[in-house]
């Protein structure tokens, strides 16, 4: 066997349990659960064969990003999704040796790209009420870190920092380049954009994988610093985003309204998922984003599996430091929170008979956005 270099022979990889949920109400990833606008199928379906043959073209893409965003098009790029933005970002700067700050538990991709490049990492818990270890971070920005991650808001947890807390760290640190994860902006309307633009060393990134229900065709963007973007572009290939993303994203970007009518009916679903989860006295914890982490009572695997069972598939959370126990419920419309809640209550009839289980009500469970 040859080997792969020593970083790559260590690495634990992100794998995400993927296959086999087309059948299932799917709340396990943060996804769109109904679809993208019609618009964006229609302009799929209307493509001609050459389409097919020839390689992308990109013009307008990222004109009609920065206008949807309100910024400069030279401070945008785009990338096959944000994952693909974020690789470009450790292999443009992630060097050898130096640190990657970072908060724990959060999105699970940063870490093996960091490692990847033999990065030193430095992750931060959330406090125990999943509050942003804000002070922390602080003291650790004093030490120069190469690259700082924040998931705002962050997945899991959904912990929300204000963007100019965001801008001030970054202010701190002129020689970190903060990398501003904001894929659930759609959620909470709350981005270090337009603010951040005026420091050159910040990025923020954006996905039309969630709220757009365009997940399947990898489309992200990364704004910031032309100079920033400049770099990340050259080590992107030349055709790394494909057709089908490029006129889906054009006509999910000319169709706004149909993304904020899915936002609203996500925010209201996730405002009664929440007085039925306090109802059932079981302890969750709510914060930004299209997702609410649940502490079911017995044992969460268990559960998790007697839900995926009955047709309902969400994401254990099992051994992650700080939420150990709980799962991670996506927040789709209405209808399907309903038929998720009528599940989860049947899953705790059987599961926990027998089991003497004190409800316990979270002192966690205030923050709800
Ligand atoms: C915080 C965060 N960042 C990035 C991604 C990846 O986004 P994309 O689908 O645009 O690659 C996800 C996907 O779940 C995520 O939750």
């Amino acid at each position: 066997m040859i080997k792969a270099k020593p970083e790559v022979e260590q690495l634990t990889p992100y794998v995400a349990p993927l296959e086999g949920r087309r059948s299932m109400l799917r709340l396990d990833f943060n996804e769109n659960t109904v679809g993208p606008s019609p618009k964006v199928v229609e302009a799929i379906r209307n493509l001609p064969p050459h389409a097919y043959t020839t390689y992308p073209e990109y013009a307008g893409l990222t004109e009609a990003f920065a206008a949807a965003v309100g910024v400069p098009a030279d401070h945008v790029a785009a990338f096959n999704g944000v994952d693909g933005a974020i690789r470009a970002i450790f292999d443009a700067y992630g060097e050898k040796g130096s640190t990657f700050l970072s908060t724990v538990p959060t999105f699970g991709y940063y870490k093996p790209c960091a490692q990847q490049q033999g990065m030193v990492m430095d992750e931060i818990p959330y406090l125990p009420d999943l509050r942003y270890p804000l002070d922390a971070i602080a003291l650790r920005l004093k030490a120069n870190p190469r690259l700082f991650f924040v998931c705002n808001p962050n997945n899991p947890t959904g912990t929300l920092l204000a963007p100019e807390t965001i801008v001030a760290l970054a202010q701190a640190a002129p020689h970190t380049l903060v990398v501003v994860d904001e894929l659930y902006v759609a959620f909470t309307g709350q981005s270090v954009l337009p603010a951040a633009l005026a420091l050159e060393n910040v990025v923020a990134l954006h996905s039309l994988s969630k709220s757009a229900g365009m997940a399947a065709l990898r489309l992200g963007f990364a704004v910031g610093h032309p100079t920033v973007v400049e770099r990340l572009s050259r080590v992107t290939g030349p055709y790394d985003i494909n057709t089908f993303a490029v006129v889906a994203g054009k006509a999910a970007l000319a169709a706004p309204d149909d993304t904020q009518q899915y936002v609203a009916q996500v925010l209201a679903a996730k405002t009664w998922t929440i007085e039925q989860l306090h109802r059932c006295g079981v302890r969750y914890f709510a914060d930004g984003g299209n997702y609410v982490l649940v502490w079911p009572p017995g044992d969460c695997e268990r559960m998790v599996q007697a839900l995926q069972k009955r047709g309902v598939l969400v994401r254990s959370m099992t051994g992650k430091p700080v939420i150990d126990g709980s799962f991670r419920l996506t927040v789709g419309p209405l209808e399907h929170m309903q038929q998720f809640m009528t599940v989860f209550a049947e899953v705790i009839r059987c599961e926990t008979r027998g089991l003497s289980i004190t409800h316990e009500k979270s002192d966690q469970s205030k923050r709800i956005r």
